[in-house]
C-alpha cells in the first residue's frame, strides 16, 4: 500500500508520524508525499489547542471530494485527538474511515491491514503501555538530524492541559533501549539528537511528581551516556520541567560537551496565583531561582519558553507579572498561546472569561518585547566566533547555508567547496538581522 502522512502539532507528533512511517516501510508498504496516488491518508492530530483540532477537521472534511472520486481510498485519524474523539470522529466525519489513538500507535500497521480487508468503520482508542518504536533501521538515509521519544505521556495534570487525557501516563523507556536506537540513527549518519517528551526531566523517575533529590537524575545519567557516542555532534532535549533541575542534572549538563546550551524552560505564568491555579509546582520566585542557578552552571545559555495568556481571570496585573519576568529571564524565544479551553481538562470547568481581544493584545505585547529582546542579542553576537552544525541550503538564498548556534540562534553564512550537512563549522558573525545572523566560515 501507499500510505500519505501529514502531522498535526508538536515534535511529538512529528516524530510519531516518522515512527508511523518506520513501521509501514518496515511491513513492505512504501510512503509517498502525494494525497493522490495514496491508498491510506493518516492524519496525525493534536488536541492541545481548539484551532488544532479545527485544523486537522477541515482538512479530513475537505477530503471528501477524494473520497467521492476514489471511494477505495482510506482516511484514518491518528493521534491526540483521535484518542480524545474516538468514535464521535467517526459520527462527525462520515466519510472519515477509522481512528487511532495515542494508545494504539503501536499497532497501526495492523489496524489498516485490518480495515482495508473488512472496510468496516472503526475506533481503536484502548490505552496501553507499548510504547511506538522509533526509526531503527528505517532512519531516512542521509538526514542528519534525528528525534528520540524517551518518555511518554504525563502525569503533571496542568489544570488547562489534554495532554494527560490523550497521551495516557507517564512512561519511560529503558536506558539501553535509547542508546542502542541512537548509536543506529548515528551509524545512518544522524549528527544531533533531539530526545523529546512532555516532562523529559521526569525520565527514569517512575511517575514521581515531586522534584526529585539534589543527587537525582537519571535523565542526566542519559544524558552522560548518550554523550559518549562517537560521532554523534549534539544532543537537545524538549521540553523539561523546571523543578526537575537537580544539582546532579545540573552537574551532568556541564559534563557533557556534547548537550547544547539552549534549555527550553516552559514558564506558563508569572503570576504565583496563575501558577497555583494551573497546577504549576513552582512560583516565579523558584522558577528565577533554577534560571539564576543554571546561568551560574553554563555561562551562555539561552532559555527559551512557553507562555499562556488570558487563563481564566488572568487580571492586567497577573499579566504584567509575566511580561516582567520573561523580560528579566530574557528568553531568545517564546511561544506565546491564547488560552483555549479544552473540554476535560479542569480548568475547562471555569468561564474563559479572558476576551478575546484582550488574550490578543496580551499575545502582541509579548511578540513585541521578544522582537526587540532578539534583534539585541543577535546584534551583541556581531563580531563574535560560534560554531554552527549545518542544515544545508538557506531556504530564502540559495547562495548561503544555514546552520544553527547550540545556543539555537540561526546563522546564515557561505558555504565552501564539498561542504556537507551535519558538518560542525566555526564561523565569523559579521552582522546580524531581525531574527538570525549572518557570517562567514573560518573553520
Ligand atoms: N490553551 C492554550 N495553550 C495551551 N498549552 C497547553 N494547553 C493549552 C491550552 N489549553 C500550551 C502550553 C504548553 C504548550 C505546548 O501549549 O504553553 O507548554
Ligand atoms: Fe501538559 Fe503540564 Fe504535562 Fe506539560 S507538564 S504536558 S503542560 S500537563
Amino acid at each position: 500500500m501507499k500510505i500519505f502522512i501529514k502531522t498535526y502539532g508538536c515534535q511529538m507528533n512529528e516524530r510519531d508520524s516518522e515512527a508511523i512511517g518506520a513501521q509501514f516501510l518496515a511491513a513492505g508498504h512504501v510512503l509517498t508525499p502525494s494525497e493522490d496516488d495514496a491508498d491510506v491518508l493518516l492524519f496525525n492530530t493534536c488536541s492541545v489547542r481548539d484551532a488544532a483540532e479545527r485544523k486537522a477537521k477541515g482538512k479530513i472534511g475537505y477530503l471528501k471530494k477524494l473520497k467521492d472520486r476514489r471511494p477505495d481510498v482510506l482516511l484514518g485519524a491518528v493521534g491526540c485527538m483521535a484518542q480524545r474523539l474516538g468514535d464521535r470522529l467517526l459520527e462527525e466525519l462520515p466519510h472519515l474511515d477509522f481512528v487511532v489513538g495515542t494508545g494504539q500507535l503501536h499497532r497501526i500497521v495492523a489496524i489498516v491491514k485490518e480495515i482495508a480487508q473488512k472496510r468496516n468503520r472503526q475506533s481503536f482508542t484502548e490505552e496501553s503501555r507499548d510504547v511506538l518504536v522509533g526509526m531503527g533501521e528505517h532512519a531516512p538515509d542521509g538526514g542528519a538530524f534525528g528525534q528520540i521519544a524517551i518518555t511518554r505521556g504525563c502525569n503533571r495534570f496542568c489544570t488547562y492541559c489534554i495532554v494527560p487525557y490523550v497521551r495516557g501516563r507517564e512512561i519511560s523507556r529503558d536506558q539501553r533501549d535509547i542508546v542502542d536506537e541512537a548509536k543506529k540513527m548515528v551509524d545512518h549518519g544522524v549528527r544531533e539528537i533531539l530526545l523529546l517528551g512532555q516532562n523529559v526531566a521526569a525520565y527514569g523517575l517512575n511517575g514521581d511528581t515531586r522534584p526529585p533529590a539534589d543527587d537525582v537524575s537519571p535523565f542526566g545519567e542519559l544524558l552522560e551516556k548518550l554523550n559518549e557516542i562517537d560521532g554523534l555532534a549534539r544532543i537537545r532535549y524538549t521540553s523539561p520541567y523546571v523543578t526537575y533541575f537537580s544539582d546532579r542534572l545540573i552537574e551532568a549538563l556541564k559534563n557533557c560537551s556534547k548537550v547544547c546550551h539552549n534549555i527550553h524552560l516552559p514558564l506558563q505564568s508569572g503570576s504565583d496565583r496563575v501558577l497555583k491555579a494551573m497546577n504549576r509546582q513552582y512560583t516565579a520566585a523558584s522558577y528565577l531561582h533554577y534560571v539564576d542557578k543554571l546561568r551560574a552552571a553554563i555561562d551562555d545559555v539561552t532559555f527559551s519558553t512557553d507562555v499562556i495568556v488570558g487563563f481564566p481571570d488572568e487580571t492586567e496585573e497577573d499579566f504584567q507579572m509575566t511580561r516582567d519576568l520573561m523580560n528579566r529571564v530574557g528568553y531568545s524565544q517564546s511561544f506565546i498561546f491564547k488560552y483555549s479551553p479544552r473540554p476535560g481538562a479542569k480548568s475547562a470547568l471555569r468561564p474563559d472569561s479572558v476576551p478575546e481581544s484582550v488574550k490578543e493584545e496580551r499575545n502582541q505585547i509579548l511578540l513585541g518585547d521578544l522582537s526587540a529582546r532578539v534583534e539585541k542579542m543577535l546584534q551583541k553576537q556581531i563580531g563574535d566566533t560560534v560554531e554552527v552544525l549545518t542544515e544545508g541550503v538557506s531556504h530564502r538564498n540559495e547562495a548561503r547555508w544555514t546552520g544553527r548556534t547550540g545556543t539555537n540562534f540561526v546563522v546564515h553564512f557561505e558555504p565552501v567547496p564539498g561542504l556537507k550537512v551535519g558538518e560542525l563549522k566555526t564561523v565569523k558573525i559579521e552582522r546580524a538581522g531581525g531574527v538570525s545572523l549572518f557570517g562567514s566560515i573560518v573553520k
